[in-house]
């Protein structure tokens, strides 16, 4: 396969929608394979315990080193190319934001181990471990907190695995979708003309492929100041023209 992609969670059940939609299909193209890993296969005591009380003391518990430690040793082995070396990506609040660059970077790879902790957090000296041995990226969906790595590593996956070469039956489809010029994307219509007394812009029914090229980037960009000025250079963000159609 182009891509392997290991994960390795106390929740397997979670990830169950791997096997559907986009990550499905890419696998029975043969591009992409996924392995779910339990955690707890990788305990050694009657009660399979993987977390524990924090040192220093305060709430929550940490998981465990042992049994992350054997768990990464085998999914870190395991790619198609063991001396080209995994990419180990642990979802976690405090980790660096997931952008698009960072999904693109990531699609580059040949192996992805997730490792999906409770959001207390695994003990340090695992990621640490890891990190001698080969690159690890912390990596934070957002500012917010979920209760475990799960729900991200879905969300890395499937950002992921839609740029994999040879997989979108479009490619321009990705070149122009939103985020990769780094304006919000334009609104978007379809059938009827006129649906509950509202009409598609006229713009877009002209046949005019330069006015709508621009109105689209109008609209683009107006709606970039008003919902994501943070992505807009200072001086188009203090713009407000083209702003009353969005309220
Ligand atoms: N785990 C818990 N919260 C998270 C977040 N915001 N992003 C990634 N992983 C998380």
């Amino acid at each position: 396969p182009r891509m392997r992609i290991d994960v390795v969670t106390i929740f397997p059940d979670y990830l169950a929608p791997l096997g559907l939609s986009l990550p499905g299909k890419a696998q029975e193209s043969g591009l992409l394979q996924v392995a779910v890993h339990d955690l707890r296969q990788w305990t050694t005591d009657r009660h399979r315990t993987v977390d524990d009380t924090p040192y220093g003391g305060g709430a929550g518990m940490v998981m465990r080193p042992e049994p992350w430690g054997e768990a990464l040793d085998h999914c870190l082995d395991r790619g198609p190319n063991p001396a080209g070396g995994a990419v180990l990506v642990v979802p976690t609040p405090s980790g660096e934001r997931f952008t698009q660059r960072v999904a693109e970077e990531l699609a580059a790879e040949q192996h992805l181990v997730f490792a999906c902790g409770r959001y207390e957090g695994i003990d340090q000296r695992v990621l640490d471990d890891a990190a001698d041995r080969g690159p690890v990226r912390e990596i934070s969906l957002g500012d917010y907190v979920l209760n475990g790595g799960e729900v991200a590593a879905l969300a890395v996956i499937e950002a992921v695995v839609r740029l994999l070469p040879g997989f979108m039956g479009n490619p321009a489809s990705l070149v122009e979708e939103s985020h990769s010029d780094g304006l919000l994307e334009y609104p978007t219509y379809t059938k009827p003309q006129v649906w509950r007394g509202r009409e598609v812009p006229e713009v877009l029914r002209s046949g005019d492929h330069a006015r709508i090229a621009s109105w689209r980037h109008e609209q683009a960009r107006a709606r970039t100041a008003v919902r994501r000025p943070d992505l807009l250079p200072a001086v188009h963000a203090l713009s407000v023209e083209g702003l009353g159609a969005l309220e």
